[in-house]
């Protein structure tokens, strides 16, 4: 992690993770609305994302889009797969846009990169572009998924993670970590702190999808698995304190 500042620099040292990948659900964005944004709920993770952001960690984010519109569901309802999955990619966008805004509006520089060329609405996905942004101390959103169909935005989030070279990637989710079976239906269920991929593998437990949680594993990235709704959760984890279950080689 080459060129940032000394002043950066000297933040970075006292933190475990410097530079994370983020990966929101767009269903988490809803809060309890039935469909869209949720405006408080943006607010609110906007700001955990200020105070890491503040404490000089390096902040890549990618959100999903089922608050909006969901590829697999509308081919269930009769569209092309395809097609479904495209008008996913655009409900990634809308959802990006909005915590640029959140973020933007709270005094954090952002920069907002998509997979598929909008000109007139944020800068095409550029690696090293992107790369420079973070060093900058911007917070750099990635749109559109991967730009293509069949992948997921947790695949998404795999792929920019290890392209970015991030510590570790994030993955904010309703329940904080994983557990032997789903806690929301298993009394009994154990939470791991943490796991080793194999494990995820012999035990057939849900991360992500294979294709993301396959592209971890290979290439050695962490997977950190924790609730992004409760307050601190995320700073408290950059710094290294055990949140959540961690996926590692
Ligand atoms: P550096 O000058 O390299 O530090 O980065 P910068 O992002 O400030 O420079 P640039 O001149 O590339 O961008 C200035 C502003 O224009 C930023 O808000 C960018 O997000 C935005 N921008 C850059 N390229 C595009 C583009 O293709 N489309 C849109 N809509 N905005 C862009």
């Amino acid at each position: 992690m080459a060129s940032v500042s000394p002043w950066l620099a000297k933040r970075l040292e006292n933190m475990k993770y410097k530079r994370i990948l983020l990966k929101l659900s767009g269903e988490a964005l809803m809060g309890n609305k039935g469909f869209g944004i949720d405006q408080e709920r943006l607010m609110e993770y906007a700001k955990e994302i200020k105070a890491v952001h503040a404490a000089g960690c390096q902040i890549a984010i990618v959100i999903g889009g089922g608050n909006i519109f969901r590829g697999i569901q509308a081919e269930k309802g009769g569209m092309d797969r395809v097609h479904g999955d495209y008008m996913g990619m655009l409900a990634t966008v809308i959802n990006s846009m909005a915590i640029q805004s959140a973020l933007e509006g709270l005094g954090v520089e952002t920069r907002l990169q998509s997979a598929i060329k909008m000109e007139q609405i944020c800068e095409p996905f550029i690696r090293r572009k992107a790369v420079r942004h973070l060093e900058k101390n911007r917070v750099v959103i990635f749109g559109a998924g991967t730009g293509n169909p069949y992948f997921t935005t947790d695949t998404a989030a795999a792929l920019r993670a290890i392209e970015i070279e991030a510590n570790v990637i994030l993955k904010g989710t309703r329940v904080d970590g994983i557990y032997t079976a789903d806690p929301e239906k298993d009394k009994n269920a154990t939470k791991f702190a943490t796991i080793k991929f194999e494990e995820v593998y012999d035990k057939g437990l849900e991360v992500m999808d294979m294709t993301a949680f396959t592209l971890c594993k290979e290439n050695k990235l962490p997977i950190i698995v924790f609730d992004m709704n409760k307050k601190n959760n995320l700073s408290n984890l950059v710094k290294g304190d055990k949140v959540g279950t961690l996926v590692e080689v």
